[in-house]
C-alpha cells in the first residue's frame, strides 16, 4: 500500500517553507505597525455559521465546503474562509461590548473543494485582517493600503486595486430590480450558472467570466449609480483617501465578490499581466450586517484576505528572489574522541550565544565532515583535533575566503557571533 498526499494539497518542504516564514513575518510586522492583534480561531466551525455568514447561494457554500458529521452527530465544516469564524468569536466573546474598534489579523489554512490548478488548491493559506466597530470610510482605505503595502513589501510589483461599492440593504433592492429588468430579455444569451444567479443573486451575473455573459452585462446598470445618501459619500471618501495614501486603484463596477456579506466597499488586489483567478491575489470589503447575522448587535466590520499561495506565485512570476538567510554560522569538525566530546560543549556555547551551529553525527573522516559542512552551507568551519585540544585552541576557517585563524577554544562562540554580526542573546 502506498499513500499519496490528498489532491489539492501540498507539503511545504524545507527550502520552500523559508519563503513562507519570510512573508508571514512581513505580514506580522506590518500588522504590529498598524496595531492589529493576532487571533487564531478553529479550523472547523458549525456548518450553519458559513451557510448564514458566507451565504447559501454562493459557490463556496453550495459547492465547495468540506462538511462532515462528527461522532456526536454535529455537522461541522472545515473553514472555507476566515471572516465568519472571526465574527463568531467576536460575537460569542461579546467583544462588541468593549471600546471599539477591534483590529484583528490571522494567518492560516482554509479549505475549499475546488478543481486544483496553479494558484487554486483545496487546502490553501490566507493572511486576513478584520476591523470591527467603525464606519469611518478612511478605515476602509487604510486597510486597502495595508494589503497593498504587504504585497509590495514582499517584492511583488505591478499590483493594482480594483474597487467598487456594492451598496447596502437600503439601495441594493432598487438596483437589483433595475438589473433584473435589464438582464431578463437577454436570458438566453447567459450561461446556465447565470440563469440561477439571475434568480437568486443577480449581481453575481456581473462577475461571470464567460464571454457571452460579459457581453450582455457590458451596458447593464451599475450599482455605483444607485448608491443611497449614506453609501455614495462613503464611497467618495474611500476613493479620496486611497488617492491621499497613494494607492494605485481603479474603478471596477463589475466587481461584486463571491461572498454574500459585503456592503459598500468591495475590492480586490489584481496582479497586472496575469489573467484568470491567479491574477486575483486577494480581496475584501465592508460587511456591516454580518455581526448581526451571526447573532450580535448592529456593528460594522471591514476586512480582506490575501491568498498566500498566490502571493508566492506572483513573486515567482516576477522572478523575485527573497533575501532568505540560509546555512549555519559554524560547523564544527572534530577529530578523535576527546575532541568530539569537547565539540558537543562548543556547539552548546555557540547556540546559547545566538549562532546557528551544526556538527557531524555520523563519525565521518575529516574529508566527509568538510563535505557535510559544505552541504550545511556553513559560513565558518571550526576544526578541533587532538593537537588543538592539547593547546586549548581551535582553527577557524571562513569558507568563502579560505582565510584561517587559530583562536582560544573558549573564545570560539564570541568570535563566531561577532564575525556573523549576531547580537548578544
Ligand atoms: P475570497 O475572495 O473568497 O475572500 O478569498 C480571498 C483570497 O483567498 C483569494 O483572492 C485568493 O487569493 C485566495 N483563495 C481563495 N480560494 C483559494 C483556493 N482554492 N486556492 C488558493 N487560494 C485561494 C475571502 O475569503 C474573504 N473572507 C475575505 C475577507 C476578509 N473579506 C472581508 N474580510
Amino acid at each position: 500500500m502506498s499513500f499519496q498526499i490528498p489532491r489539492g494539497t501540498v507539503d511545504l518542504m524545507p527550502g520552500e517553507v523559508e519563503k513562507w516564514q519570510y512573508i508571514e513575518e512581513k505580514a506580522r510586522e506590518l500588522c504590529r505597525r498598524y496595531n492589529f492583534s493576532e487571533i487564531r480561531t478553529p479550523l472547523f466551525e458549525q456548518t450553519e455559521l458559513f451557510q448564514r455568514g458566507v451565504g447559501e447561494t454562493t459557490d463556496i457554500v453550495s459547492k465547495e465546503m468540506y462538511t462532515f458529521m462528527d461522532r456526536g452527530g454535529r455537522s461541522l465544516t472545515l473553514r472555507p474562509e476566515g471572516t465568519a469564524g472571526v465574527v463568531r468569536s467576536f460575537v460569542e466573546k461579546k467583544i462588541y461590548g468593549e471600546p471599539q474598534p477591534t483590529k484583528w489579523y490571522y494567518i492560516g489554512q482554509m479549505y475549499r473543494y475546488e478543481r486544483p490548478q496553479a494558484g487554486r488548491q483545496r487546502q490553501f493559506h490566507q493572511f486576513g485582517i478584520e476591523a470591527f466597530g467603525a464606519v469611518d470610510p478612511v478605515l476602509d482605505a487604510e486597510l486597502v493600503d495595508l494589503g497593498w503595502q504587504f504585497i509590495r513589501s514582499v517584492g511583488v510589483s505591478g499590483v493594482k486595486v480594483a474597487l467598487n461599492s456594492v451598496g447596502c440593504s437600503r439601495c441594493r433592492p432598487r438596483y437589483r430590480e433595475k438589473l433584473v429588468e435589464y438582464l431578463t430579455p437577454y436570458k438566453e444569451e447567459l450561461c446556465k450558472d447565470c440563469h440561477t444567479r439571475l434568480e437568486q443573486n443577480p449581481m453575481r451575473v456581473l462577475d461571470c467570466k464567460k464571454e457571452g455573459c460579459q457581453r450582455v452585462t457590458e451596458d447593464a446598470p451599475r450599482m455605483v449609480n444607485f448608491l443611497c445618501e449614506e453609501c455614495a459619500p462613503h464611497f467618495e471618501t474611500v476613493k479620496e483617501s486611497l488617492d491621499l495614501l497613494g494607492v494605485e486603484w481603479y474603478l471596477d463596477t463589475r466587481l461584486v465578490r463571491g461572498l454574500d456579506y459585503y456592503t459598500q466597499t468591495a475590492f480586490e488586489y489584481i496582479l497586472e499581466g496575469q489573467g484568470g483567478h491567479a491574477g486575483s491575489l486577494g480581496g475584501g470589503g465592508r460587511y456591516n450586517g454580518l455581526v448581526q447575522e451571526v447573532g450580535g448587535p448592529e456593528m460594522p466590520g471591514v476586512g480582506f484576505a490575501l491568498g498566500l499561495e498566490r502571493v508566492l506565485l506572483a513573486l515567482e512570476s516576477r522572478g523575485v528572489d527573497l533575501p532568505l538567510a540560509s546555512g549555519v554560522d559554524c560547523f564544527i569538525v572534530s577529530l578523535g574522541d576527546a575532541a568530539k566530546k569537547r565539540s558537543v560543549l562548543l556547539l552548546k556555547e555557540l547556540r546559547q550565544m545566538g549562532s546557528t551551529a551544526e556538527r557531524d553525527y555520523l563519525d565521518r573522516k575529516m574529508k566527509g565532515q568538510l563535505k557535510a559542512a559544505d552541504r550545511a552551507s556553513a559560513r565558518y568551519v571550526a576544526i578541533v583535533g587532538e593537537n588543538e585540544l592539547e593547546k586549548n585552541q581551535v582553527v577557524v576557517k571562513e569558507m568563502a575566503t579560505g582565510e584561517q585563524n587559530t583562536i582560544q577554544l573558549d573564545k570560539l562562540a564570541t568570535y563566531i557571533r561577532e564575525a556573523c554580526g549576531k547580537g548578544q542573546s
